[in-house]
């Protein structure tokens, strides 16, 4: 199967070991609420199985769950698609503003070839449109600032500032993706949003899945730009290759791969239903549902999801977002990570929160009567993984205030240990996953 996007606790290597969990406590074969599908691999699975409900807080989610389980008549062909993108007016016009800042950028990337990096590196830490329009005093070269002002005023004087035509290039261009690819995603947006119905969502589930392979981050997350100094202030030479890689990434060429899978894909998919919305009011309204299973994969940590994601919420958002200062109380200037604010806070993530979080998850779902299969990744201290908010052992005996039958799967082994709150031989595996099976 294909990965989507590149994301953090993604369930693709592990598909078949939930499926068997999930049969094995509901083995009618009927509609399974995923119930934080994320980048959507365990509801398209599922959908060759079962009727899928997947649910998520983030609307990128809902936009690749759509996509890939629906399927879509009387399309245009790929080749279709990207011509109209690459012969828009919007190109010609995008040109006018941007060409001298693109073409400062290939100088630079030219330059870092021969080994002299300082100015394509400066891009990365200093290049943003967003903050040198909105902060006074950016301290960089006169090169890039003489760029920058540039694309300010003539952005200005045509009355574009804040155009949807460029919130790619405005917020994201030289940090996560060069000008060039920021500016060729702006493109291909324009013509989603022309769209509508499933070919919108389709043609904007590849633009997630392109961002998502040619970001230049670390793990191909959206968290912060690279950091390109060592800690002694020096810029991080084996950096170089990396960057220049990921630079390279022709955005039409892998817009096109994704757009080929997901006009094809969706064919043998069961019915569907995506919701986009908090998971406590998604088992609100499965209330009314024939939703016999749930499988849950929240999250562990105190990362928040939206921190991760939040350029691709931006993409299927298309607003000029507001961006969050580095210190909550305005200070420290604009994120140069470029969060946008007001992003979900998940209760999972936080942690005077997360048990409540857990607890109201269990008692909602006793209330609809089905089994759960719960997904948890386990901590290890020994190692410099994020610690998780709850322990194993935590989640198992607040299961049991509310299920009659709580078990654990190890994958891999897909044994099925019996516990009992005060099971004192309970080890926890750390290398696997562990799915936590609740029955009533
Ligand atoms: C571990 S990921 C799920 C990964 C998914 N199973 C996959 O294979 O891609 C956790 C998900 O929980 C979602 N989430 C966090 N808090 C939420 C909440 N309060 N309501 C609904 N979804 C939430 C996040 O957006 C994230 O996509």
């Amino acid at each position: 199967m294909d990965r989507p996007i590149h994301y953090l606790g993604s369930k693709l290597r592990m598909l078949e070991t939930v499926k068997k969990a999930v049969d094995s406590v509901d083995s009618t074969n009927g509609c399974i609420c995923d119930l934080f599908s994320g980048s959507g691999t365990v509801s398209k699975y599922f959908s060759s199985f079962r009727n899928v409900v997947a649910a998520d807080i983030q609307n990128y989610s809902a936009v690749l769950c759509e996509a890939t389980m629906s399927s879509l008549d009387g399309a245009p062909t790929t080749e279709q698609i990207i011509k109209e993108i690459t012969q828009s007016d919007l190109r010609f016009k995008q040109q006018d503003i941007f060409m001298e800042l693109v073409e400062y950028e290939k100088e630079c990337i030219a330059n870092a070839r021969q080994n002299d990096i300082n100015r394509l590196y400066e891009i990365i830490e200093k290049g943003s449109l967003y903050i040198f329009f909105n902060e006074d005093n950016i301290e960089c070269s006169e090169d890039l600032a003489g760029q920058l002002t540039l694309v300010k005023e003539r952005l200005l004087s045509s009355g574009e500032i804040n155009s949807l035509d460029s919130i790619i290039i405005r917020y994201y261009g030289g940090l996560y993706f060069s000008y060039e690819q920021a500016l060729e995603m702006d493109n291909i947006e324009h013509y989603v949003f022309k769209r509508t119905g499933l070919l919108k969502v389709k043609t904007l589930a590849a633009l997630l899945s392109t961002a998502s392979e040619i970001v230049n981050t670390v793990g191909k997350q959206f968290a912060q730009p690279l950091k390109v100094r060592d800690g002694n202030g020096r810029y991080k030479g084996t950096l170089c290759k990396k960057i220049l890689d990921d630079r390279s990434l022709n955005v039409y060429e892998i817009y096109e791969k994704w757009l080929y899978y997901y006009l094809n894909a969706g064919e043998d998919c069961h019915k569907h239903e995506i919701i986009c919305d908090d998971y406590l009011n998604v088992l609100e309204k499965l209330k009314d549902s024939n939703v016999s299973v749930i499988y849950a994969d929240p999250p562990y940590t105190r990362y928040h999801y939206s921190r991760y994601y939040h350029v691709l919420e931006t993409i299927c958002l298309r607003d000029n977002p507001n961006v969050t200062t580095t210190f909550p109380n305005g200070t420290g200037g604009i994120s140069r990570a470029i969060y946008r604010e007001g992003r979900h806070q998940s209760p999972f993530c936080i942690k005077s929160q997360a048990e409540r979080a857990f607890d109201n998850m269990f008692r909602k779902v006793k209330e609809l009567g089905v089994p759960l299969v719960l997904s948890y990744s386990p901590f290890n201290p020994s190692q410099a993984v994020t610690p998780r908010l709850q322990t194993v052992e935590q989640l198992i005996k607040k299961a049991q205030v509310y299920f009659s039958d709580v078990s654990t799967i190890s994958p891999g082994e897909f044994t099925h240990s019996k516990l009992n709150c005060t099971d004192k031989n309970f080890k926890t595996n750390h290398e696997a996953e562990i799915l936590i099976l609740c029955r009533n």
